[in-house]
């Protein structure tokens, strides 16, 4: 039979450690979604330079990042795994599109105002028009699905405006994706500010733990984490969003529900939350540790799946790349 598979696209920037927050809100789903999608997943490090990087470490933490995606259990067999720059069609599709976004448009994007505000000496034009760059890695793939943070999904809209007006404009060229926001995965908020999410970025180290941090790290950034001084154990992300954040990491962690998991603390303090949390996150992270040990010092095997991968990505975006040129009328046929 005919592959009828709907196509998965996503992608995550290398710019830092992978948090737990990355695993247990998107790796963990990826990895489920494999066996019903066609998928296809990207260590997206054009993004990346949208704000500052120091090129030996990007490079670095570009394999990495594809340790991490294979030490989860992203199969290279059933999935196409490569790296962004890798594939040039990714610039050309994105200088076509920027060309049929309007100022408007970008300008609205909260996570442009929210990266301004914060990296204010280096308001680049790459930050500004890093969501076309996004919305060209989508359809250059013919994505029906794109499985995103609810942070994210802005971008998936104007993704689709994008597909829309292209399709309006030059004849129907790309497939029209949709928003993925899996209904288990959680969204993992900071240690330190818990009413943010938990992000690689963060200044603060203690904020998130990474799926490489050793045990003992992951005990004491456990230990100093934010909660409050009611002294009782409940679920109540509005009012208790500190002791919340830490009943959902050990609810994800323990694939229990958040009832159960509420249950299995009754009666006890914040100490013993903490290390009952620290106990479950050690033995999620363990396993994957271990194989990301083996894998990043495989170097042989690494390079061969991301070649694999590139070679698979670059036929899918080739295809629509040429159709693109030729509506557009960059072609010379
Ligand atoms: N902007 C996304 C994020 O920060 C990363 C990303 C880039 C992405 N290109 C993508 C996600 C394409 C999904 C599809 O999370």
């Amino acid at each position: 039979m005919e592959n009828t598979k709907k196509r998965i696209f996503s992608g995550i920037q290398p710019s830092g450690n992978l948090t737990i927050g990355n695993y247990l809100g998107a790796l963990r789903n990826w990895v489920q979604l494999q066996d019903d999608y066609e998928c296809i997943y990207c260590v997206v490090n054009m993004h990346a330079i949208t704000v500052r990087q120091d090129p030996a470490v990007l490079r670095r933490r570009s394999l990495e990042t594809m340790a991490i995606f294979l030490a989860c259990g992203i199969s290279p067999e059933k999935s196409i795994l490569f790296i962004q720059s890798h594939i040039p069609e990714h610039t050309m599709l994105n200088w076509v599109m920027c060309c049929n976004t309007y100022m408007g448009e970008a300008q609205r994007m909260t996570q442009f105002k929210d990266k301004s505000a914060r990296h204010a000496d280096n308001i680049n034009t790459g930050l500004f028009t890093y969501p076309v760059l996004m919305a060209s890695d989508i359809l250059l793939y013919q994505a029906d699905l794109v499985p995103v943070g609810a942070d994210q999904k802005q971008h998936i809209e104007l993704t689709r405006d994008l597909c829309t007006r292209f399709n309006n404009t030059y004849g129907e060229t790309f497939v029209l994706p949709e928003p993925y926001i899996p209904k288990i995965g959680a969204r993992i908020m900071s240690l330190q500010e818990p009413q943010k999410t938990m992000s690689k970025s963060d200044p603060n180290p203690n904020a998130f733990i990474c799926i490489l941090d050793e045990p003992d790290v992951i005990v004491r950034k456990l230990k100093r984490a934010v909660t409050d001084s009611e002294g009782v154990i409940a679920y109540d992300p509005d009012n208790r969003a500190g002791v919340s954040n830490l009943l959902s990491i050990y609810a994800a962690c323990t694939g229990k529900s958040m009832d159960q998991s509420v249950k299995d603390f009754e009666g006890q303090g914040y100490g013993s939350l903490k290390n009952t949390v620290a106990d479950v996150v050690v033995d999620t992270l363990s396993p994957i540790q271990a194989e990301y040990n083996r894998i990043i010092s495989d170097k042989e095997y690494l390079s061969k799946v991301i070649e694999e991968g590139d070679r698979k990505a670059s036929a899918i975006a080739q295809r629509t790349m040429r159709k693109v040129y030729h509506k557009v009328g960059l072609d010379s046929k």
